[in-house]
Protein backbone atom coordinates (compact mmCIF):
# COMPACT_ATOMS: atom_id res chain seq x y z
CA UNK A 1 0.00 0.00 0.00
CA UNK A 2 1.65 3.46 -1.16
CA UNK A 3 -0.73 5.57 0.75
CA UNK A 4 -1.98 4.58 4.26
CA UNK A 5 -5.66 5.45 4.90
CA UNK A 6 -5.32 8.03 7.16
CA UNK A 7 -2.78 10.07 5.08
CA UNK A 8 -4.65 13.24 4.04
CA UNK A 9 -2.68 13.33 1.07
CA UNK A 10 -5.03 10.58 -0.04
CA UNK A 11 -8.16 11.96 1.53
CA UNK A 12 -7.47 14.93 -1.15
CA UNK A 13 -7.51 12.22 -4.03
CA UNK A 14 -10.75 10.31 -2.68
CA UNK A 15 -12.66 13.69 -2.41
CA UNK A 16 -12.43 13.56 -6.37
CA UNK A 17 -10.24 16.66 -6.65
CA UNK A 18 -8.11 14.22 -9.09
CA UNK A 19 -9.28 14.80 -12.77
CA UNK A 20 -9.58 11.06 -13.56
CA UNK A 21 -10.55 9.86 -9.69
CA UNK A 22 -8.52 7.62 -8.10
CA UNK A 23 -6.37 5.16 -10.19
CA UNK A 24 -5.35 1.49 -10.11
CA UNK A 25 -2.33 2.34 -8.13
CA UNK A 26 -4.64 3.70 -5.42
CA UNK A 27 -5.23 1.37 -2.65
CA UNK A 28 -8.21 3.43 -0.61
CA UNK A 29 -11.01 1.35 -0.15
CA UNK A 30 -14.79 2.61 -1.06
CA UNK A 31 -16.59 0.37 1.09
CA UNK A 32 -15.45 -1.73 4.00
CA UNK A 33 -17.79 -4.06 6.21
CA UNK A 34 -15.82 -5.55 9.36
CA UNK A 35 -17.42 -8.46 11.85
CA UNK A 36 -21.46 -7.08 10.20
CA UNK A 37 -24.14 -9.41 11.70
CA UNK A 38 -27.73 -8.80 11.67
CA UNK A 39 -30.37 -11.18 13.94
CA UNK A 40 -34.38 -11.24 13.19
CA UNK A 41 -36.47 -12.71 15.81
CA UNK A 42 -35.95 -16.43 14.96
CA UNK A 43 -33.78 -15.99 11.51
CA UNK A 44 -29.90 -14.93 11.87
CA UNK A 45 -29.25 -12.86 8.53
CA UNK A 46 -25.86 -11.35 8.36
CA UNK A 47 -23.67 -13.61 10.46
CA UNK A 48 -20.18 -11.97 11.00
CA UNK A 49 -19.44 -10.61 7.16
CA UNK A 50 -16.86 -8.73 6.71
CA UNK A 51 -15.82 -7.47 2.86
CA UNK A 52 -13.96 -4.22 1.15
CA UNK A 53 -14.97 -2.87 -2.66
CA UNK A 54 -12.64 -0.88 -3.97
CA UNK A 55 -13.23 2.43 -5.90
CA UNK A 56 -14.26 2.86 -9.37
CA UNK A 57 -15.77 -1.03 -9.53
CA UNK A 58 -18.43 -2.84 -10.20
CA UNK A 59 -18.79 -5.59 -7.28
CA UNK A 60 -21.44 -8.10 -7.11
CA UNK A 61 -23.34 -9.10 -4.05
CA UNK A 62 -24.45 -13.13 -4.76
CA UNK A 63 -26.04 -15.59 -2.91
CA UNK A 64 -29.12 -17.30 -2.68
CA UNK A 65 -32.92 -16.38 -1.73
CA UNK A 66 -32.72 -15.20 2.05
CA UNK A 67 -28.61 -15.24 2.28
CA UNK A 68 -29.36 -11.32 3.35
CA UNK A 69 -28.00 -9.80 0.32
CA UNK A 70 -31.01 -7.12 1.01
CA UNK A 71 -30.90 -6.79 4.39
CA UNK A 72 -27.13 -5.90 4.31
CA UNK A 73 -27.90 -3.25 1.66
CA UNK A 74 -30.88 -1.69 3.85
CA UNK A 75 -28.60 -1.60 7.25
CA UNK A 76 -25.97 0.69 4.85
CA UNK A 77 -28.84 2.28 3.89
CA UNK A 78 -29.88 3.04 7.35
CA UNK A 79 -33.21 1.25 7.14
CA UNK A 80 -31.99 -1.16 9.04
CA UNK A 81 -30.05 -1.43 12.16
CA UNK A 82 -26.78 -4.00 12.63
CA UNK A 83 -26.38 -6.22 16.00
CA UNK A 84 -24.22 -3.82 17.52
CA UNK A 85 -20.10 -5.34 17.10
CA UNK A 86 -19.99 -4.89 13.55
CA UNK A 87 -17.97 -1.71 11.71
CA UNK A 88 -19.10 0.19 8.46
CA UNK A 89 -16.37 2.43 6.73
CA UNK A 90 -17.62 4.15 3.49
CA UNK A 91 -14.79 5.77 2.09
CA UNK A 92 -13.85 8.47 5.19
CA UNK A 93 -16.97 7.80 6.91
CA UNK A 94 -16.49 5.36 9.39
CA UNK A 95 -19.48 4.57 11.69
CA UNK A 96 -20.72 1.67 14.46
CA UNK A 97 -22.85 -0.61 11.75
CA UNK A 98 -25.73 -0.27 14.48
CA UNK A 99 -25.66 3.44 14.33
CA UNK A 100 -26.71 3.96 10.31
CA UNK A 101 -29.19 5.94 9.50
CA UNK A 102 -30.76 7.16 5.91
CA UNK A 103 -28.89 11.08 6.89
CA UNK A 104 -25.41 8.98 7.38
CA UNK A 105 -25.88 7.83 4.10
CA UNK A 106 -26.66 10.20 2.62
CA UNK A 107 -23.29 11.93 4.07
CA UNK A 108 -21.26 9.43 3.32
CA UNK A 109 -22.32 9.58 -0.46
CA UNK A 110 -24.18 6.26 -0.22
CA UNK A 111 -26.79 5.83 -3.25
CA UNK A 112 -29.36 3.31 -2.98
CA UNK A 113 -31.56 1.99 -6.48
CA UNK A 114 -34.14 -0.71 -4.75
CA UNK A 115 -35.32 -3.32 -6.94
CA UNK A 116 -39.02 -1.75 -7.58
CA UNK A 117 -37.28 1.64 -8.60
CA UNK A 118 -39.82 3.70 -6.32
CA UNK A 119 -40.24 5.56 -10.30
CA UNK A 120 -43.64 7.18 -10.17
CA UNK A 121 -45.11 6.49 -13.57
CA UNK A 122 -48.04 8.58 -14.15
CA UNK A 123 -45.75 11.58 -13.77
CA UNK A 124 -42.97 13.20 -16.43
CA UNK A 125 -39.20 12.14 -16.23
CA UNK A 126 -38.86 15.29 -14.81
CA UNK A 127 -41.43 15.18 -12.19
CA UNK A 128 -39.70 11.89 -10.89
CA UNK A 129 -36.04 13.51 -10.59
CA UNK A 130 -37.45 16.17 -8.64
CA UNK A 131 -39.08 14.03 -5.90
CA UNK A 132 -35.37 12.96 -5.24
CA UNK A 133 -34.64 16.52 -4.08
CA UNK A 134 -37.71 19.13 -3.78
CA UNK A 135 -39.92 20.94 -6.55
CA UNK A 136 -37.66 24.56 -7.15
CA UNK A 137 -40.65 27.37 -6.46
CA UNK A 138 -41.06 30.64 -6.61
CA UNK A 139 -41.32 33.38 -3.94
CA UNK A 140 -45.46 32.46 -4.07
CA UNK A 141 -44.38 28.76 -3.78
CA UNK A 142 -45.43 28.17 -7.23
CA UNK A 143 -43.80 25.08 -9.00
CA UNK A 144 -41.21 26.57 -11.38
CA UNK A 145 -41.96 24.38 -14.03
CA UNK A 146 -38.95 25.48 -16.92
CA UNK A 147 -36.67 25.37 -13.81
CA UNK A 148 -37.68 21.75 -12.91
CA UNK A 149 -37.15 21.10 -16.99
CA UNK A 150 -33.59 22.69 -17.06
CA UNK A 151 -32.34 21.05 -13.68
CA UNK A 152 -33.89 17.47 -15.54
CA UNK A 153 -32.36 18.44 -18.78
CA UNK A 154 -28.70 18.64 -16.93
CA UNK A 155 -29.21 15.63 -14.65
CA UNK A 156 -29.88 13.34 -17.81
CA UNK A 157 -27.32 14.60 -19.96
CA UNK A 158 -24.24 14.04 -17.16
CA UNK A 159 -25.92 10.63 -17.22
CA UNK A 160 -26.12 10.46 -20.58
CA UNK A 161 -29.89 9.16 -20.75
CA UNK A 162 -31.04 9.85 -23.97
CA UNK A 163 -35.13 10.77 -22.75
CA UNK A 164 -36.99 14.43 -22.98
CA UNK A 165 -37.68 15.58 -19.61
CA UNK A 166 -40.94 15.92 -20.25
CA UNK A 167 -41.87 12.05 -20.67
CA UNK A 168 -44.17 10.35 -18.93
CA UNK A 169 -42.53 7.54 -17.47
CA UNK A 170 -44.95 4.86 -18.06
CA UNK A 171 -43.68 5.49 -21.69
CA UNK A 172 -40.38 5.04 -21.19
CA UNK A 173 -38.92 1.87 -21.89
CA UNK A 174 -37.71 -0.62 -18.85
CA UNK A 175 -33.68 0.31 -18.76
CA UNK A 176 -34.35 3.91 -19.13
CA UNK A 177 -36.84 3.90 -16.36
CA UNK A 178 -33.79 1.98 -14.40
CA UNK A 179 -31.37 4.78 -15.72
CA UNK A 180 -34.00 7.73 -14.54
CA UNK A 181 -33.79 5.48 -11.36
CA UNK A 182 -30.18 6.00 -11.03
CA UNK A 183 -29.86 9.85 -12.11
CA UNK A 184 -32.26 10.50 -9.69
CA UNK A 185 -30.08 8.56 -6.76
CA UNK A 186 -26.95 10.35 -8.00
CA UNK A 187 -27.75 13.59 -9.01
CA UNK A 188 -26.87 15.62 -5.88
CA UNK A 189 -23.21 14.33 -6.08
CA UNK A 190 -21.32 16.84 -6.67
CA UNK A 191 -19.00 14.88 -9.26
CA UNK A 192 -19.91 11.62 -10.91
CA UNK A 193 -16.28 10.41 -9.88
CA UNK A 194 -17.25 9.99 -6.31
CA UNK A 195 -19.72 8.19 -4.28
CA UNK A 196 -21.17 4.29 -3.89
CA UNK A 197 -24.22 3.64 -5.97
CA UNK A 198 -25.68 0.59 -4.75
CA UNK A 199 -28.35 -1.65 -7.24
CA UNK A 200 -30.71 -4.32 -5.55
CA UNK A 201 -31.59 -6.32 -8.73
CA UNK A 202 -32.21 -3.60 -11.13
CA UNK A 203 -32.14 -5.91 -14.30
CA UNK A 204 -34.86 -8.51 -13.01
CA UNK A 205 -37.15 -8.31 -15.81
CA UNK A 206 -35.05 -6.35 -18.19
CA UNK A 207 -34.70 -8.11 -21.72
CA UNK A 208 -31.22 -8.51 -23.03
CA UNK A 209 -31.11 -5.97 -25.22
CA UNK A 210 -32.65 -3.18 -22.35
CA UNK A 211 -29.59 -5.22 -19.93
CA UNK A 212 -26.47 -4.04 -22.04
CA UNK A 213 -27.84 -0.06 -22.80
CA UNK A 214 -27.63 -0.58 -18.48
CA UNK A 215 -24.80 -2.11 -18.17
CA UNK A 216 -23.21 -0.20 -20.79
CA UNK A 217 -24.13 3.40 -18.78
CA UNK A 218 -22.49 1.20 -15.16
CA UNK A 219 -19.43 0.26 -17.03
CA UNK A 220 -18.93 4.60 -17.91
CA UNK A 221 -19.90 4.94 -14.20
CA UNK A 222 -16.97 2.99 -12.61
CA UNK A 223 -15.06 4.42 -15.21
CA UNK A 224 -15.61 7.43 -14.00
CA UNK A 225 -14.88 6.69 -10.72
CA UNK A 226 -17.98 5.55 -9.02
CA UNK A 227 -18.25 2.34 -7.25
CA UNK A 228 -20.80 0.15 -8.02
CA UNK A 229 -22.55 -2.67 -5.93
CA UNK A 230 -24.40 -4.64 -7.47
CA UNK A 231 -27.44 -7.63 -6.93
CA UNK A 232 -28.46 -10.10 -9.44
CA UNK A 233 -29.34 -13.65 -9.67
CA UNK A 234 -28.68 -13.57 -13.48
CA UNK A 235 -25.18 -15.50 -13.59
CA UNK A 236 -24.49 -14.57 -17.11
CA UNK A 237 -24.39 -11.01 -16.15
CA UNK A 238 -22.02 -11.53 -13.15
CA UNK A 239 -19.59 -13.23 -15.86
CA UNK A 240 -19.49 -9.91 -18.13
CA UNK A 241 -19.66 -6.92 -15.91
CA UNK A 242 -17.97 -7.24 -12.89
CA UNK A 243 -14.90 -6.64 -11.59
CA UNK A 244 -15.26 -8.45 -8.29
CA UNK A 245 -17.34 -11.00 -6.86
CA UNK A 246 -19.06 -11.89 -2.99
CA UNK A 247 -20.77 -14.91 -2.47
CA UNK A 248 -23.35 -15.14 0.50
CA UNK A 249 -24.62 -18.24 2.06
CA UNK A 250 -26.82 -18.47 4.91
CA UNK A 251 -26.15 -14.78 5.88
CA UNK A 252 -22.09 -15.96 5.61
CA UNK A 253 -19.54 -14.61 3.18
CA UNK A 254 -18.43 -17.64 1.26
CA UNK A 255 -15.43 -15.91 -0.74
CA UNK A 256 -14.59 -12.73 -2.63
CA UNK A 257 -13.08 -13.72 -5.75
CA UNK A 258 -11.37 -11.42 -9.19
CA UNK A 259 -13.75 -11.70 -11.96
CA UNK A 260 -10.76 -13.54 -13.83
CA UNK A 261 -11.31 -16.43 -11.66
CA UNK A 262 -15.45 -16.75 -11.87
CA UNK A 263 -16.91 -19.29 -14.35
CA UNK A 264 -21.01 -19.67 -14.18
CA UNK A 265 -20.49 -23.37 -12.85
CA UNK A 266 -18.63 -22.10 -10.32
CA UNK A 267 -20.67 -19.80 -9.30
CA UNK A 268 -23.59 -21.88 -9.02
CA UNK A 269 -21.32 -24.33 -6.73
CA UNK A 270 -20.49 -21.14 -4.08
CA UNK A 271 -24.26 -20.07 -4.20
CA UNK A 272 -25.95 -23.23 -3.84
CA UNK A 273 -22.74 -25.26 -1.99
CA UNK A 274 -22.91 -27.77 -4.22
CA UNK A 275 -23.20 -28.65 -8.24
CA UNK A 276 -26.13 -28.35 -9.97
CA UNK A 277 -27.01 -31.51 -12.22
CA UNK A 278 -28.15 -30.23 -15.60
CA UNK A 279 -30.52 -32.66 -16.44
CA UNK A 280 -33.04 -31.37 -18.89
CA UNK A 281 -36.07 -30.67 -17.34
CA UNK A 282 -38.34 -31.18 -20.60
CA UNK A 283 -40.08 -34.09 -21.82
CA UNK A 284 -41.62 -34.09 -24.89
CA UNK A 285 -44.31 -32.28 -26.16
CA UNK A 286 -47.96 -33.73 -25.95
CA UNK A 287 -48.52 -34.85 -29.67
CA UNK A 288 -51.84 -34.48 -31.11
CA UNK A 289 -54.10 -32.00 -31.64
CA UNK A 290 -55.84 -31.87 -28.09
CA UNK A 291 -56.60 -28.49 -27.19
CA UNK A 292 -57.15 -27.24 -23.66
CA UNK A 293 -56.55 -23.36 -25.36
CA UNK A 294 -57.64 -22.09 -28.55
CA UNK A 295 -57.55 -17.94 -29.03
CA UNK A 296 -58.61 -16.72 -32.39
CA UNK A 297 -57.84 -13.39 -33.59
CA UNK A 298 -57.66 -11.80 -30.76
CA UNK A 299 -57.53 -8.13 -30.70
CA UNK A 300 -57.70 -5.60 -27.61
CA UNK A 301 -55.13 -3.35 -26.11
CA UNK A 302 -51.70 -3.72 -28.09
CA UNK A 303 -53.43 -7.50 -29.47
CA UNK A 304 -53.65 -7.23 -32.73
CA UNK A 305 -54.97 -10.14 -34.06
CA UNK A 306 -53.54 -13.24 -31.91
CA UNK A 307 -53.99 -16.89 -33.09
CA UNK A 308 -52.26 -20.24 -31.18
CA UNK A 309 -53.56 -23.06 -30.14
CA UNK A 310 -52.25 -24.69 -26.93
CA UNK A 311 -52.36 -28.44 -26.10
CA UNK A 312 -53.23 -30.20 -23.02
CA UNK A 313 -50.09 -30.52 -21.53
CA UNK A 314 -47.93 -28.33 -23.48
CA UNK A 315 -45.58 -25.57 -21.88
CA UNK A 316 -45.77 -22.80 -24.66
CA UNK A 317 -43.49 -19.73 -23.88
CA UNK A 318 -43.82 -16.55 -25.58
CA UNK A 319 -41.10 -14.20 -26.42
CA UNK A 320 -41.25 -10.53 -27.35
CA UNK A 321 -39.73 -7.20 -26.08
CA UNK A 322 -41.53 -5.20 -24.19
CA UNK A 323 -44.61 -3.47 -25.30
CA UNK A 324 -44.99 -6.29 -27.64
CA UNK A 325 -48.11 -7.23 -25.94
CA UNK A 326 -47.02 -10.54 -23.68
CA UNK A 327 -48.50 -9.18 -20.37
CA UNK A 328 -51.85 -8.05 -22.16
CA UNK A 329 -52.36 -11.61 -24.01
CA UNK A 330 -51.97 -13.27 -20.39
CA UNK A 331 -54.64 -10.86 -18.79
CA UNK A 332 -56.70 -10.65 -21.49
CA UNK A 333 -56.98 -14.52 -21.17
CA UNK A 334 -57.28 -14.54 -17.47
CA UNK A 335 -60.24 -11.92 -18.02
CA UNK A 336 -58.76 -9.02 -16.24
CA UNK A 337 -59.05 -7.09 -19.92
CA UNK A 338 -61.56 -7.17 -22.00
CA UNK A 339 -60.79 -7.99 -25.59
CA UNK A 340 -62.39 -6.11 -28.20
CA UNK A 341 -63.02 -8.45 -30.39
CA UNK A 342 -62.01 -12.48 -30.97
CA UNK A 343 -62.43 -15.58 -29.17
CA UNK A 344 -61.47 -17.92 -26.46
CA UNK A 345 -62.31 -21.46 -26.08
CA UNK A 346 -61.13 -23.56 -23.14
CA UNK A 347 -61.82 -27.65 -23.76
CA UNK A 348 -63.44 -26.48 -26.96
CA UNK A 349 -65.99 -24.52 -25.30
CA UNK A 350 -65.87 -20.77 -26.05
CA UNK A 351 -65.63 -18.62 -22.65
CA UNK A 352 -65.56 -15.23 -21.36
CA UNK A 353 -64.41 -14.17 -18.12
CA UNK A 354 -66.00 -11.37 -16.71
CA UNK A 355 -63.68 -11.44 -13.62
CA UNK A 356 -60.71 -13.36 -11.80
CA UNK A 357 -63.69 -15.57 -9.89
CA UNK A 358 -64.63 -16.78 -13.18
CA UNK A 359 -61.50 -17.93 -14.25
CA UNK A 360 -60.25 -19.50 -11.38
CA UNK A 361 -63.90 -21.12 -11.21
CA UNK A 362 -62.92 -22.24 -14.73
CA UNK A 363 -59.43 -23.49 -13.44
CA UNK A 364 -57.02 -20.98 -14.94
CA UNK A 365 -53.75 -19.94 -12.52
CA UNK A 366 -52.35 -16.30 -13.44
CA UNK A 367 -49.04 -15.66 -11.66
CA UNK A 368 -48.63 -11.89 -12.55
CA UNK A 369 -45.41 -10.21 -13.60
CA UNK A 370 -45.68 -7.38 -10.66
CA UNK A 371 -45.75 -9.53 -7.30
CA UNK A 372 -47.07 -6.59 -5.71
CA UNK A 373 -50.56 -7.17 -7.53
CA UNK A 374 -50.55 -10.68 -6.04
CA UNK A 375 -48.39 -10.60 -2.30
CA UNK A 376 -50.23 -9.85 0.98
CA UNK A 377 -48.04 -8.24 2.72
CA UNK A 378 -49.69 -8.33 6.01
CA UNK A 379 -50.54 -11.52 6.26
CA UNK A 380 -48.35 -14.67 7.10
CA UNK A 381 -46.91 -17.03 4.55
CA UNK A 382 -49.76 -19.93 4.93
CA UNK A 383 -52.37 -17.34 4.32
CA UNK A 384 -50.47 -16.06 1.09
CA UNK A 385 -50.38 -20.01 -0.05
CA UNK A 386 -54.33 -21.07 0.49
CA UNK A 387 -55.21 -17.39 -1.35
CA UNK A 388 -56.07 -19.60 -4.23
CA UNK A 389 -57.79 -22.06 -2.51
CA UNK A 390 -60.02 -20.26 0.58
CA UNK A 391 -62.92 -22.42 0.12
CA UNK A 392 -60.98 -25.56 0.14
CA UNK A 393 -60.17 -25.20 3.80
CA UNK A 394 -64.19 -24.25 5.34
CA UNK A 395 -66.66 -26.72 5.54
CA UNK A 396 -69.96 -24.43 6.60
CA UNK A 397 -68.34 -22.06 9.57
CA UNK A 398 -65.73 -24.03 10.19
CA UNK A 399 -62.15 -23.11 9.38
CA UNK A 400 -59.91 -26.83 8.73
CA UNK A 401 -57.31 -24.89 10.26
CA UNK A 402 -55.10 -28.43 10.01
CA UNK A 403 -55.38 -28.82 6.54
CA UNK A 404 -54.56 -25.38 5.54
CA UNK A 405 -51.31 -25.24 8.42
CA UNK A 406 -49.94 -29.15 6.86
CA UNK A 407 -50.70 -27.72 3.51
CA UNK A 408 -48.49 -25.12 3.97
CA UNK A 409 -46.09 -26.79 5.36
CA UNK A 410 -45.68 -29.04 2.66
CA UNK A 411 -45.40 -26.22 0.20
CA UNK A 412 -42.82 -24.60 2.21
CA UNK A 413 -40.84 -27.71 1.93
CA UNK A 414 -41.69 -28.54 -2.31
CA UNK A 415 -40.98 -24.91 -3.27
CA UNK A 416 -37.78 -24.99 -0.61
CA UNK A 417 -39.10 -21.68 1.00
CA UNK A 418 -36.89 -20.03 3.46
CA UNK A 419 -39.14 -19.10 6.54
CA UNK A 420 -39.02 -19.74 10.38
CA UNK A 421 -42.62 -20.93 9.91
CA UNK A 422 -45.94 -20.96 8.13
CA UNK A 423 -46.59 -17.99 10.28
CA UNK A 424 -43.86 -15.67 9.21
CA UNK A 425 -45.28 -12.26 7.88
CA UNK A 426 -45.08 -12.72 4.23
CA UNK A 427 -43.12 -8.62 4.55
CA UNK A 428 -40.47 -10.11 6.11
CA UNK A 429 -39.26 -13.02 3.61
CA UNK A 430 -37.06 -12.08 0.89
CA UNK A 431 -38.35 -11.17 -2.40
CA UNK A 432 -37.23 -14.10 -4.03
CA UNK A 433 -38.92 -16.45 -1.31
CA UNK A 434 -42.19 -14.22 -2.11
CA UNK A 435 -41.88 -15.10 -5.53
CA UNK A 436 -41.72 -18.85 -4.81
CA UNK A 437 -44.54 -18.79 -2.69
CA UNK A 438 -46.43 -16.85 -5.03
CA UNK A 439 -45.77 -19.73 -7.82
CA UNK A 440 -46.87 -22.54 -5.31
CA UNK A 441 -49.93 -21.13 -4.29
CA UNK A 442 -51.40 -21.55 -8.53
CA UNK A 443 -49.27 -24.80 -8.65
CA UNK A 444 -51.21 -26.32 -5.30
CA UNK A 445 -54.26 -25.72 -7.44
CA UNK A 446 -53.32 -28.18 -9.68
CA UNK A 447 -54.82 -25.58 -12.63
CA UNK A 448 -55.96 -26.81 -16.02
CA UNK A 449 -54.31 -23.71 -17.40
CA UNK A 450 -51.63 -21.63 -16.02
CA UNK A 451 -50.36 -18.53 -16.55
CA UNK A 452 -46.64 -17.61 -15.56
CA UNK A 453 -45.80 -13.84 -16.25
CA UNK A 454 -41.35 -14.34 -15.24
CA UNK A 455 -42.03 -16.74 -12.40
CA UNK A 456 -38.53 -16.83 -11.59
CA UNK A 457 -37.67 -12.86 -11.05
CA UNK A 458 -35.11 -12.71 -8.25
CA UNK A 459 -35.61 -16.01 -7.55
CA UNK A 460 -32.21 -17.79 -7.20
CA UNK A 461 -30.31 -20.27 -9.52
CA UNK A 462 -31.16 -23.79 -7.44
CA UNK A 463 -34.78 -22.51 -6.89
CA UNK A 464 -35.45 -21.80 -10.10
CA UNK A 465 -34.81 -25.18 -11.01
CA UNK A 466 -37.02 -26.00 -8.37
CA UNK A 467 -40.05 -24.36 -9.74
CA UNK A 468 -39.44 -25.72 -13.72
CA UNK A 469 -39.44 -29.19 -11.91
CA UNK A 470 -42.51 -28.69 -10.06
CA UNK A 471 -43.91 -26.75 -13.23
CA UNK A 472 -43.14 -30.06 -14.97
CA UNK A 473 -45.12 -32.43 -12.92
CA UNK A 474 -48.37 -30.20 -12.97
CA UNK A 475 -47.76 -30.60 -16.61
CA UNK A 476 -47.60 -34.43 -16.28
CA UNK A 477 -50.61 -34.39 -14.49
CA UNK A 478 -52.71 -32.55 -17.21
CA UNK A 479 -52.09 -28.69 -16.82
CA UNK A 480 -51.29 -26.71 -19.61
CA UNK A 481 -48.75 -23.72 -19.25
CA UNK A 482 -48.50 -20.51 -21.07
CA UNK A 483 -44.90 -18.66 -19.71
CA UNK A 484 -43.59 -15.42 -20.63
CA UNK A 485 -40.01 -14.15 -19.02
CA UNK A 486 -37.68 -11.96 -20.38
CA UNK A 487 -34.91 -14.49 -19.95
CA UNK A 488 -34.36 -16.15 -23.19
CA UNK A 489 -32.50 -18.96 -22.48
CA UNK A 490 -34.69 -20.00 -19.78
CA UNK A 491 -37.47 -19.83 -22.26
CA UNK A 492 -35.93 -21.95 -24.63
CA UNK A 493 -34.95 -24.61 -21.74
CA UNK A 494 -38.62 -24.92 -20.77
CA UNK A 495 -41.02 -24.61 -23.23
CA UNK A 496 -42.05 -27.32 -25.68
CA UNK A 497 -43.14 -24.66 -28.23
CA UNK A 498 -42.05 -20.96 -28.91
CA UNK A 499 -44.55 -18.38 -30.49
CA UNK A 500 -42.56 -14.63 -31.16
CA UNK A 501 -44.30 -11.91 -30.25
CA UNK A 502 -44.32 -8.78 -31.90
CA UNK A 503 -46.08 -5.54 -31.97
CA UNK A 504 -49.51 -7.22 -31.01
CA UNK A 505 -48.72 -9.94 -33.35
CA UNK A 506 -47.25 -13.94 -33.17
CA UNK A 507 -44.45 -13.72 -36.36
CA UNK A 508 -42.80 -16.63 -35.73
CA UNK A 509 -43.26 -20.01 -34.12
CA UNK A 510 -40.27 -22.51 -33.35
CA UNK A 511 -40.68 -26.47 -31.92
CA UNK A 512 -38.59 -29.32 -31.01
CA UNK A 513 -36.58 -30.66 -28.92
CA UNK A 514 -34.03 -28.24 -29.28
CA UNK A 515 -35.69 -25.05 -29.44
CA UNK A 516 -32.26 -22.74 -29.66
CA UNK A 517 -31.72 -19.48 -27.19
CA UNK A 518 -30.19 -17.44 -29.74
CA UNK A 519 -32.20 -18.30 -32.66
CA UNK A 520 -35.11 -17.27 -30.84
CA UNK A 521 -33.22 -14.00 -29.52
CA UNK A 522 -32.72 -13.48 -33.31
CA UNK A 523 -36.57 -13.74 -34.10
CA UNK A 524 -37.30 -11.50 -31.28
CA UNK A 525 -34.69 -8.88 -32.32
CA UNK A 526 -35.91 -9.02 -35.77
CA UNK A 527 -39.63 -9.75 -35.84
CA UNK A 528 -41.38 -6.74 -36.93
CA UNK A 529 -44.78 -7.76 -36.53
CA UNK A 530 -45.42 -6.08 -39.82
CA UNK A 531 -49.39 -6.04 -40.58
CA UNK A 532 -48.76 -6.12 -44.37
CA UNK A 533 -47.21 -9.74 -43.91
CA UNK A 534 -49.33 -11.57 -41.94
CA UNK A 535 -48.32 -15.16 -42.85
CA UNK A 536 -46.76 -16.38 -40.08
CA UNK A 537 -42.97 -18.48 -40.75
CA UNK A 538 -42.70 -21.50 -39.05
CA UNK A 539 -39.03 -22.64 -39.01
CA UNK A 540 -37.64 -25.30 -36.75
CA UNK A 541 -39.88 -27.90 -37.15
N1 LIG B 1 -37.94 -7.61 8.74
C1 LIG B 1 -37.61 -8.89 8.85
N2 LIG B 1 -38.05 -9.66 9.87
C2 LIG B 1 -37.72 -10.96 9.99
N3 LIG B 1 -36.92 -11.60 9.12
C3 LIG B 1 -36.45 -10.90 8.08
C4 LIG B 1 -36.78 -9.52 7.88
N4 LIG B 1 -36.16 -9.10 6.74
C5 LIG B 1 -35.48 -10.16 6.26
N5 LIG B 1 -35.65 -11.24 7.07
C6 LIG B 1 -35.07 -12.58 6.86
O1 LIG B 1 -33.67 -12.43 6.69
C7 LIG B 1 -33.17 -13.38 5.73
C8 LIG B 1 -32.40 -12.65 4.66
O2 LIG B 1 -33.30 -11.91 3.86
P1 LIG B 1 -32.83 -10.94 2.68
O3 LIG B 1 -34.03 -10.20 2.22
O4 LIG B 1 -31.65 -10.17 3.11
O5 LIG B 1 -32.38 -12.00 1.56
P2 LIG B 1 -31.82 -11.76 0.09
O6 LIG B 1 -30.45 -12.33 0.05
O7 LIG B 1 -32.00 -10.35 -0.30
O8 LIG B 1 -32.77 -12.74 -0.76
P3 LIG B 1 -33.49 -12.55 -2.22
O9 LIG B 1 -32.48 -12.98 -3.21
O10 LIG B 1 -34.62 -13.53 -2.17
O11 LIG B 1 -33.94 -11.14 -2.34
C9 LIG B 1 -34.40 -14.13 5.22
O12 LIG B 1 -34.49 -15.34 5.91
C10 LIG B 1 -35.56 -13.23 5.60
O13 LIG B 1 -36.75 -13.98 5.81
MG1 LIG C 1 -33.28 -9.33 -1.74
Amino acid sequence: MSRSMEDPSARGVDDGSAAGGPGPADHAVALRITNLSKTFPGTQALDDVSLSVSPGTIHCLLGGNGSGKSTLIKILAGVYRADPGGRIRVRFHEIDADKTSPEWARGAGLHFVHQDLAIFTTMSVAENLALGRGFPTGPTGNIQWRALRRHARTVLDRFDVHVSPGRLVADLRPADRTMVAIARALQDQADASEGLLVLDEPTVSLPAVEVDILFEALRRYAEAGQTIVLVTHRLEEVTRIADRVTVLRDGRVVTTLDAGEVTKDRLVELIVGRALDHASSTTSATEGEDLALEVSDLWGGPLRGVSFGLRRGEVLGIAGLVGSGRTSLLTTIFGLQRPTSGSISLDGRAVRFHNVDDAMDAGLGFVPEDRSESAFLNMSLRENLSAAQVPKYWSGLRLHWRDEVADARRSITDFSIKAISERQPFATLSGGNQQKAIVARWLRRRPKLLLLDEPTQGVDVAARAEIYRLVRDAVAAGTSVIVVTADLEELARVSDRVVVLANGRITHELEGPNIDPSRVTELVLSATGDPTNPDMEVSQR
